[in-house]
């Protein structure tokens, strides 16, 4: 990948940060998503993947379907399409660890389980939408910060190719690959399920079952060798967990679950009865000591035997009857083998789930219901043609899933078409759950930015069309995004220095204008503002603040008698100096014949105002 580099924008609107990681595939870049404002995953496909025609076209295929998985613990994708020689997938970014980080050394039980669950969830999902993931490894799982496991990658095609290249990271792959993809037999959801065992197998024990020198020694191992119990390694794992760890990791993907619901409610069960195994996960390894060997011993449980189960399991069974028979052994031993046998017998009603994904409706229904099966229909708008099957519960036959009763309901989710669908009320999502919610009824969003004085800040204010609208899904929404208000409260500046009063209203977004006004206040104090504190006005509007000059009046006092005048000067803020003047007449004598300033002008406080009052000299 010799063109990827920081700063290169992909399709005009992808700019590359950093690279993240490199798989055996393709090259993964943290990337601005320079159109949404929000960063996304790149993934680059190696350019010597791009020269296979017919890889590429499985891989382009399949983004496309993975693209529809919209789910808690899946990491979504949002566009692919060309660069250069090769492909990309935008995807969802998560900020956080692998879970290969947190299983290295082992986690608690709890831990475990709980991701297991996340990762099961997210499998059970994509299953009943017919997407397989082929590929699951604590790799693949990524924490989010809120400590959510995502699981990335789904659906999308792995190539062949890497299996047998023995790189580190596709050593990797080898040990979490279940027997038949080792052996290159077709993958269903049942290989997922093997892979998830695996996963939970080392988050109990910090171990892989099955580790070698080489890919193909790994894979010789998933295929032959009978794992340890993750008891042996872990006293901490109790025996119903070991035996639902060791039935995940069944070598016949019949024995396995039946799908992840049932992986699920045997997580449930033993987490309820920890030290209860339920029969139906025993039965698969009975014959498996702690160690790892086979024991001939463990066949005699034969009424352990689960209901539906291979032609082997029968043939050994039927081995059994013959012997007991034939060397008249221990009646117990022939009346258990004959149970279980009987017990097989007696439910023969169990058939295949017919694969209607794609059909129309009306074809798919009547398929189902000519071999027996009610059926339920629910419509969603969706990408996929008007009336078209998109996703099937229980999975079917042939995608993994298991056999089921004649005459269950199978429900159907249908598409309503790119009809209409209802716009949805997003107010008040962030962006990124917005978006999402909105995709999720399969439009395409464009988001815009405005002030809003009661959505804060980040926050979707609303939509165009607005919600319950209805419209062409696929057609653009145009997603309101708050800038937070427009609006800003006054805040009191009176009493303030200028400079604190201009700092005080920038900090709330306002601007200002200072106009001097005449006032006994000290100089440079603010005495007024216009408009006043607690008015709400528009952000970046000028206040404008009156700020004192500190200039005062000089009272006239000529006339006064000199006690009088110095009185009133002070109070008015001025200090007083005083001359005689010997040449006024007599009748002046103690009257203030002039002063300077004179009354009238303006001066500051504290200024000597100074006054002359009459002294003439007592008549001879
Ligand atoms: N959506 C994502 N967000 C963050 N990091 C990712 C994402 N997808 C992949 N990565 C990182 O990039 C690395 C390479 O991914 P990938 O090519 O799928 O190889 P692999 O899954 O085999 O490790 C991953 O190990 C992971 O750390
Ligand atoms: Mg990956």
């Amino acid at each position: 990948m010799a063109s990827a580099r920081k700063n290169l924008m992909i399709d005009e609107r992808y700019r590359l940060e950093r690279k993240i990681g490199s798989g055996g595939m393709a090259d993964v870049w943290l990337a601005e998503d320079t159109e949404l404002d929000r960063k996304v995953a790149i993934k680059i496909l190696h350019e010597s993947f791009a020269e296979d025609q017919e890889f590429v076209e499985r891989f382009r295929r399949e983004a496309q379907a993975a693209a529809g998985l919209q789910h808690p613990n899946v990491v979504g994708i949002f566009d692919r399409g060309e660069f250069r020689d090769t492909y990309f997938i935008a995807m969802e970014y998560v900020d956080g660890p692998q879970l290969k980080e947190l299983v290295k050394g082992g986690m608690g039980v709890q831990d475990a389980i709980d991701f297991t669950r996340q990762i099961l969830n997210a499998a059970r999902f994509a299953h009943r939408k017919g997407i397989i993931h082929r590929d699951l490894k604590p790799q693949n799982v990524l924490i989010d910060d809120e400590g959510r496991a995502r699981v990335a990658d789904f659906g999308i095609a792995r190539s062949d190719r890497s299996d047998i290249t023995a790189t580190g990271s596709v050593m990797g792959t080898a040990q979490y690959l279940s027997p038949e993809q080792a052996q290159g037999k077709d993958t269903t959801a049942r290989s997922d399920i093997y892979s998830i065992g695996v996963i939970l197998y080392e988050a109990l024990t910090g171990q892989v079952p099955f580790d070698g020198d080489s890919a193909v020694a790994v894979a010789l191992k998933q295929v032959n060798d009978v794992p340890r119990h993750p008891s042996s390694i872990n006293s901490d794992v109790p025996p119903a967990l070991d035996a639902v760890v060791m039935r995940a990791l069944a070598k016949d993907p019949e024995r396995r679950f039946n799908d992840a619901d049932a992986f699920l409610k045997a997580l449930d069960a033993a987490e309820k009865a920890p030290d209860t195994p339920r029969r139906q996960d025993t039965a698969v390894f009975a014959a498996v000591g702690p160690e790892g060997e086979a024991s001939d011993a463990g066949y005699l449980d034969e009424e352990e035997r689960e209901e539906g189960e291979e032609e082997e399991a029968r043939r050994r069974r039927r081995r059994w009857i013959a012997l007991a028979l034939a060397v008249m052994a221990v009646a117990v031993m022939a009346v258990a083998g004959l149970v279980a046998f009987l017990v097989t017998r007696s439910n023969p009603d169990q058939v295949e789930v017919p694969d209607v994904l794609g059909q129309q409706v009306g074809v798919a229904t009547e398929v189902l219901q000519n071999r027996g099966f009610d059926v339920d229909t629910t419509y969603s708008a969706s990408a996929a043609p008007e009336n078209q099957v998109i996703e099937q519960d229980p999975i079917p036959s042939n995608r993994g899933g298991s056999d089921i009763d004649e005459g269950s309901t199978i429900v159907l989710a249908v598409s309503s078409g790119p009809g209409i669908t209802e716009v949805p009320d997003v107010q008040g999502l962030n962006e990124a759950d917005a978006t999402k919610r909105l995709e999720e009824q399969g439009f395409k969003v464009k988001p815009s930015f405005q002030f809003s004085s009661d959505v804060p800040n980040g926050r979707a204010v609303g939509t165009q069309p607005a919600s319950g609208a209805r419209i062409q899904s696929g057609s653009t929404v145009k997603l309101l995004i708050s800038r937070g208000s427009n609006q800003a409260e006054v805040p009191s500046v009176v009493g303030l220095q200028t400079e604190q009063a201009i700092d005080a209203l920038d900090a709330a977004g306002l601007g200002s204008n200072v106009v001097q006004r005449d006032d006994d206040a000290p100089a440079g104090e603010v005495v007024d503002q216009a408009p006043s504190a607690g008015r709400s006005v528009k952000k970046n509007s000028t206040v404008t603040i009156f700020v004192s000059t500190g200039a005062i009046s000089v009272p006239g006092v000529v006339g006064q008698p000199r006690k009088q005048a110095v009185s009133a000067l002070k109070q008015a803020g001025f200090s007083v100096a005083i001359e005689e003047d010997t040449s006024a007449p007599a009748s002046k004598t103690g009257i203030v014949v002039d002063q300077f300033p004179p009354g009238g002008s303006r001066g500051q406080r504290g200024d000597t105002v100074t006054i002359v009052v009459g002294d003439a000299p007592p008549v001879p």
